[in-house]
């Protein structure tokens, strides 16, 4: 990354700066996966250096895993941990009642288990993930290699009769090969377009044999934090029912991705 910050790395940074004023000494951290929740991993790794922050981490990805101990975290798997206090992860798509689509970046399934096995989950993201109705974005759906087109004529014909606007399902790839999860599975994206009864959508994908999950969290995100290019910060906690303005004055020299290697 160069070292001018974009207006989209800005409202990314400056969420994921807003996340941590959660952040307590002690704590044991949910780190998710993609972009904004690198954002977030760096802000902590700051945190760790200049501070003398202690904390235990569980990434849901490899990649993010590599990231937090490049900068500094400690990091153990969800079975040393066994519970965490907070997991902050960004996110593909929210609407207004938290619900989400993740696992643009592959890593759904981590992130789920993550998240699930957390007292919070918050999301941070820039404004262009706010949706009145989930289903733009291509719905990730993690499945079985075996059998793996069949498993995906399974979800198209389930579709048939549910409030979605599209039924295709896309094989996700890498290159010339399928994309292969870091649980070693594969990706169907479906292209829902409109996603009517998210609940119910989730409901029966997980009913399909060689699905093992799919990208909607439902009942799980509490508080999702808006970032903006020009430093601010909307936060809409659904655990106290409150919503915050802050504002962040963001230099150009706030990029501490610079030290990061590729
Ligand atoms: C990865 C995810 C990411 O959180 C999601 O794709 C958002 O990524 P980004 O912050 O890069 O836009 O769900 O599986």
């Amino acid at each position: 990354m160069g070292s001018e910050l974009t207006p989209i790395d800005k409202a990314k940074f400056v969420a994921a700066k807003q996340a941590t004023e959660y952040v307590e000494n002690g704590m044991k951290l949910g780190l998710g996966t993609g972009s904004t929740a690198a954002w977030f991993v760096t802000c902590l790794g700051e945190m760790v250096r200049d501070d003398g922050l202690k904390l235990t981490c569980v990434a849901t990805s490899d990649e993010t895993a590599s990231l937090a101990r490049q900068v500094g975290l400690k990091v153990v798997s969800l079975e040393e941990a066994r519970w965490l206090d907070l997991t902050v992860d960004g996110t593909d798509e929210f609407d207004e009642t938290l619900a989400l689509i993740k696992g643009g970046g592959g890593a759904l399934l981590r992130e789920k288990i993550v998240a699930t096995a957390s007292d919070r989950m918050m999301v941070i993201a820039d404004a262009s993930k706010r949706v009145a109705q989930l289903g733009a974005f291509p719905l990730p759906v993690e499945v079985v290699p075996f059998g793996a087109a069949i498993t995906g004529g399974l979800i198209q014909e389930m579709l048939i009769g549910m409030d979605v606007l599209g039924r295709e399902a896309v094989l996700r790839m890498e290159g010339d090969t399928p994309f292969v999860t870091d649980e070693g599975n594969y990706i169907l994206d479906l292209h829902l377009k409109h996603i009517g009864d998210p609940r119910r959508i989730s409901f029966m994908l997980n009913q399909i044999p060689g699905v093992i999950e799919n990208g909607l969290f439902i009942d799980i995100c509490d508080t999702v934090i808006v970032g903006h290019g020009d430093g601010k910060v909307t936060v809409r906690d659904f655990t106290n029912n409150s919503a915050e303005i802050h504002h962040y004055d963001v230099r150009d020299d706030d990029n501490i991705f610079m030290d990061i290697e590729d």
